[in-house]
């Protein structure tokens, strides 16, 4: 096929990016999105400092939205993130214990419930584990509430919306190493007492210092052997030409190679849309032309 997302579905996956509400009045942003992908994931509107401003006031606008821009055509939505020590309103980084606890399982009820029927997956938790090689749990506000808290939000997040796919979502964890090992001992955990798991989220954010790791296609298939669905959630790569083409082309190889990897997520549209202020880590260039990242994405996809 000659498009991201229609190339992606021949082998039952989607080709998703990350989409900001601010951004969809630009026309060039909105064919881009349009055309090429099938997947949309909200890059900051479904957070909770975006949801829920003040406690118990929710707002949904934004991520409305988007969402409703997916449903017209025919898109899946990850919706990210329901938990996260990031990008919280300053109300909630000021609670701890109990109280903070209660605003969290509220919280969850309440976006997971508004959005019912209407995610594909959700990024329940995400970034709840330490980097380094401790393999431990990341020390948040949230982690301080007690070591359940995420079996918690993942029964709170089941119950709200049945049918969405639910994932653990983090970064640094896309190779065999301590904090992968540490998800993986927490997700066969989780099967093992029938915590409502469904999906994991490998961000895969790359650059010179974090490169895509050569035991990439093997650890996704650690993961999914444990009977879950693998997505790469944040794909992004520094670097340009060719290298930069060859290992879109890697990862896409890589999650074709795994059944049970059924999608793939771009962070962004154009390098100037990206996070990373000065870098040219997608697909489309500033003006929105396709780079040979594109060309070799697109290739991969279609079994090249
Ligand atoms: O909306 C405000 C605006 O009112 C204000 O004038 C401006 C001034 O800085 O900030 C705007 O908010 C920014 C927001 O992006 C929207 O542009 C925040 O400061 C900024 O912190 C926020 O950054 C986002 C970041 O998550 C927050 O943690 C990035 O766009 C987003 O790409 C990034 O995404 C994360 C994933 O959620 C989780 N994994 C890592 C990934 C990359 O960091």
């Amino acid at each position: 096929a000659t498009t991201l997302g229609a190339s992606a579905a021949a082998t039952g996956r989607y080709f998703g990016t990350a989409v900001a509400a601010y951004k969809l009045s630009d026309s060039t942003y909105a064919n881009i999105l349009s055309t090429e992908f099938n997947s949309v994931t909200p890059e900051n509107e479904m957070k909770w400092d975006a949801t829920e401003p003040s406690q118990g006031t929710f707002s949904f606008g934004s991520a409305d939205q988007i969402v409703n821009l997916a449903k017209n055509q025919g898109k899946k939505v990850r919706g990210h993130a329901l938990a996260w020590h990031q990008q919280q309103p300053s109300w909630a980084q000021n609670l701890s214990g109990t109280a903070l606890r209660n605003a969290m399982v509220n919280h969850v009820t309440q976006v997971a419930t508004h959005y019912k029927g209407q995610i594909d997956s959700w990024d329940v938790v995400n970034e709840a584990f330490a980097d380094g090689g401790g393999g431990g749990r990341r020390d948040s506000n949230l982690q301080r509430t007690g070591n359940d808290w995420i079996e918690v939000a993942f029964r709170t997040a089941r119950a709200a919306d049945p049918a969405a796919k639910l994932c653990y979502n983090d970064y640094n964890t896309d190779g065999q190493n301590a904090k992968s090992n540490a998800v993986y001992a927490m997700v066969q955990d989780f099967k093992a007492r029938g915590v409502p798991i469904d999906c994991v989220g490998f961000q895969s954010h790359f650059n010179a210092q974090s490169p895509l790791p050569a035991d990439y296609q093997a650890n996704l298939q650690r993961f999914a052997d444990l009977g879950v669905d693998v997505q790469i959630t944040e794909l992004d790569i520094e670097g340009s030409g060719t290298a930069q083409a060859s290992s879109f082309a890697a990862v896409v190889r890589a999650c074709l190679a795994v059944t049970r990897c059924n999608g793939i997520t771009v962070w962004g549209i154009r390098d100037s849309d990206s996070w990373r202020a000065s870098g040219t880590p997608l697909l489309f260039d500033g003006s929105g032309n396709k780079k040979a990242a594109y060309t070799a994405t697109l290739d991969a996809l279609n079994g090249g």
